[in-house]
């Protein structure tokens, strides 16, 4: 038997809460047609940063834009599995008006 059919599957772990709360109309709206035309810069991060900081989880992405706005020179990635956040996100990207 191939070792790989001998190894477990990883467990599949979520922290927190499994589903989120329902989305508002403009969340949806934003997840819909705003999160798609987003993209990652063909460019990358500039040559001039100093470090590249991941954060895995990053909620409503507060704490991320918190780090970002004290460490200018940094390249911030942060990661979320929640829609709820994500929507979150968009929605300070995308204020109203
Ligand atoms: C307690 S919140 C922390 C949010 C943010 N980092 C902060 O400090 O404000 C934990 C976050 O981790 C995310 N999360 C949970 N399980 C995860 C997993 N397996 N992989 C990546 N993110 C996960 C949740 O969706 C949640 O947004």
């Amino acid at each position: 038997m191939p070792l790989a059919d001998k190894l477990k599957p990883p467990p599949d772990r979520l922290y927190g809460r499994a589903r989120g709360h329902t989305l508002r109309a403009r969340q949806a709206e934003l997840l819909l047609h705003l999160l798609p035309r987003l993209r990652w810069p063909d460019q990358g991060f500039p040559p001039t940063i100093d470090d590249i900081w991941l954060e895995v989880g990053a909620g409503s992405f507060e704490h991320a834009e918190t780090i970002a706005n004290q460490n200018p020179t940094i390249g911030l990635i942060a990661c979320e599995v929640f829609e709820n956040g994500i929507a979150s996100l968009l929605s300070r990207l995308a204020p109203v008006g």
